[in-house]
């Protein structure tokens, strides 16, 4: 299985950002450790804090990936645009998150990406990722 994990703004810095909230492992650490453990999948990794940028790679990988985990950060309650070109790809979409949104401030509580997601995970810190990959294998 071809899968992709695509992270929005800030995420970047993970394990330095509120650690009380995110966790103190850097994505990079995190990654490889879990390209280790799900071997025979091919996962690849995007990271961007720009939104066009996400838009461009959802349109690039959208029709020949099976599979793209998105957590698409601050930009989840905001665009229209990274939702739109959620709905506008063939391969489904997974949207994460590390933190429990709905334990959080009122304007996390929306998402533009939910209502086109095939499922979302969120709250399990960095197992949202696993528990992602593994809805796909
Ligand atoms: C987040 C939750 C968002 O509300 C926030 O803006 C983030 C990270 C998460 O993974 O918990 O940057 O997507």
């Amino acid at each position: 299985k071809k899968l992709i994990i695509i992270n929005g703004p800030n995420l970047n810095l993970l394990g330095t950002r509120e650690p009380e909230i995110y966790g103190s492992l850097s994505f990079t650490e995190f990654l490889e450790e879990i390209k280790e453990k799900y071997g025979n999948a091919e996962l690849d990794y995007y990271q961007s804090n720009v939104e066009g940028e996400l838009v461009n790679k959802l349109h690039e990988v959208g029709f020949s990936y099976d599979g793209i985990i998105l957590n698409a950060a601050a930009y989840t309650h905001t665009s229209v645009a990274i939702g739109d070109a959620v709905n506008a790809i063939e391969t489904p979409v997974v949207e994460v998150h590390i933190s429990n949104t709905f334990s959080r401030e009122e304007f996390r509580h929306t998402s533009y990406i939910s209502p086109n997601a095939r499922g979302v995970i969120l709250g399990f810190g960095l197992q949202s990722y696993e528990l992602a990959i593994q809805s796909f294998l």
